[in-house]
């Protein structure tokens, strides 16, 4: 086969960002597609994937940026590129990652008029096609597993029912507020842990998704929330009154909660903010709460990125930025393979053809030609 088009792999440079973006089996699959590709050395180091598995799965470890980016066709990243990686780029190179584009303004201006053409894998749309391709959910599902291994770890008593010669620990009551991807996952993981699970959301779709993990549904269930739920699947931003009416009932019910887990985002806007400082007063010593939402602003009042608060009422309040890069290893093989799946639309016949009129392209092309392109970013 002749080999002409180059994908690269460089390491992620962002504060904390453990994951990369191929692993040997993505590796396999770029290869298959005719493509030379290059990672840079130590790329995968913080998911514990050594240069040497790349070269076993047919990979060329390149010494540094310049090397692994200058011959690319395709860059493949966790987050958005650094100005060190966009200026070793030629114009015209596709770059694919989680560019954060709602949020990364700065990032989006310097990818367009390097004359860069960005792929953003949260704009790929929710079809049967691009399942596959689906990063939000594949990230967004080990996030909710490792809220929930985090909570457990902050929280100072067991999560199952434990009936002992010594007494008994009763099982921990956990609530997971916004019951999507990263929600049921939280939820079922809450389970096998053996605590006592209520969940709540504003798409009447989850309630089915809730119980059938065994956990219970709360929620207020009035004309709005059997409306909630837009035709892309997502939440509808809810009115001020049934605001009101979901924090009275998250008032009565959190009070009696050890451990409450928050994931509701509604696409480009801030998260709604669905804990007061008044609901976690009322909480007892000890309580955990996990805000998976605090990067877009946070469900829950006083939560940190990559901080514990702790109240005066010793409730603890956890925000973790990057769960998904706290389960790295298995975060990035998940992720490359979306990534694969995605290059699998761009290189055909040994080239690169970036077909516009196709759905998922079109959909997710956020800058082309030393413009931004995407129609809600403009
Ligand atoms: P998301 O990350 O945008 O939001 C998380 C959850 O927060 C959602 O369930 C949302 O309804 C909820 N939420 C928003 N505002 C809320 C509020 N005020 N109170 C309580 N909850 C609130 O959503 P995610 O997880 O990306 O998925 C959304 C939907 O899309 C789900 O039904 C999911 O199953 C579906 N989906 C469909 C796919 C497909 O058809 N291929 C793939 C992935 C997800």
């Amino acid at each position: 086969m002749r080999v002409s088009v180059v994908i690269a792999v460089s390491r992620e440079r962002r504060d904390g960002e453990t994951r990369v973006a191929a692993t040997p089996a993505s590796v396999k699959i770029l290869k298959g597609l005719g493509a030379r590709v290059l990672v840079e050395t130590g790329a995968g180091l913080s998911s514990s994937i050594p240069d040497a598995d790349y070269e076993a799965a047919g990979a060329e470890i390149a010494a540094d940026t310049a090397r692994a980016l200058g011959p690319a066709d395709i860059l493949l990243k966790v987050r958005g590129p650094a100005a060190q990686e966009i200026s070793a780029l030629k114009p015209g190179t596709v770059v694919i990652g989680l560019l954060d584009a709602w949020r990364e303004k700065d990032t989006l201006k310097s990818l367009a008029s390097a004359g860069l053409s960005a792929i953003a894998m949260e704009f790929v749309p929710r079809i049967t096609r691009a399942q596959a391709m689906d990063a939000l959910s594949s990230q967004a599902n080990l996030a909710g597993y490792r809220a929930v291994i985090e909570a457990a770890h902050l929280y100072g008593r067991g999560f199952p029912m434990m009936m002992t010669a010594a007494g008994t620990v009763a099982a921990a009551k956990v609530f997971v507020m916004g019951a999507g991807v990263a929600g049921l996952q939280a939820i079922a993981t809450a389970r096998r842990l053996g605590a006592v699970v209520t969940a709540t959301d504003v798409r009447p779709a989850a309630k089915e998704q809730v119980e059938s993990l065994g956990a219970k549904f709360i929620a207020v269930e009035d004309e709005e929330f059997r409306a909630a739920e837009t035709a892309a699947g997502y939440a509808r931003p809810m009115s001020a009154e049934y605001q009101a009416r979901q924090a009275e009932l998250t008032a009565s019910h959190i009070t009696k909660q050890d451990v409450v887990i928050t994931t509701a985002l509604i696409p480009g806007r801030p998260a709604p903010r669905l804990v007061s400082a008044a609901h976690i007063g009322t909480m007892k010593p000890g309580a955990v709460l996990i805000d998976l939402a605090v990067e877009s602003g946070g469900n829950v009042e006083g939560s940190r990125p990559d901080q514990v608060v702790t109240t005066p009422g010793g409730v603890m309040i956890a925000g973790f930025s990057n769960l998904p890069g706290r389960i790295a290893a298995d975060a990035s093989a998940l992720y490359a393979r979306n990534l694969a799946a995605l290059a699998g639309l761009l290189v055909r016949d040994g080239a690169v053809q970036l077909d516009r009129e196709d759905e998922i392209i079109g959909a997710s092309l956020i800058t082309h030609g030393g413009q931004i392109v995407h129609e809600g970013l403009k």
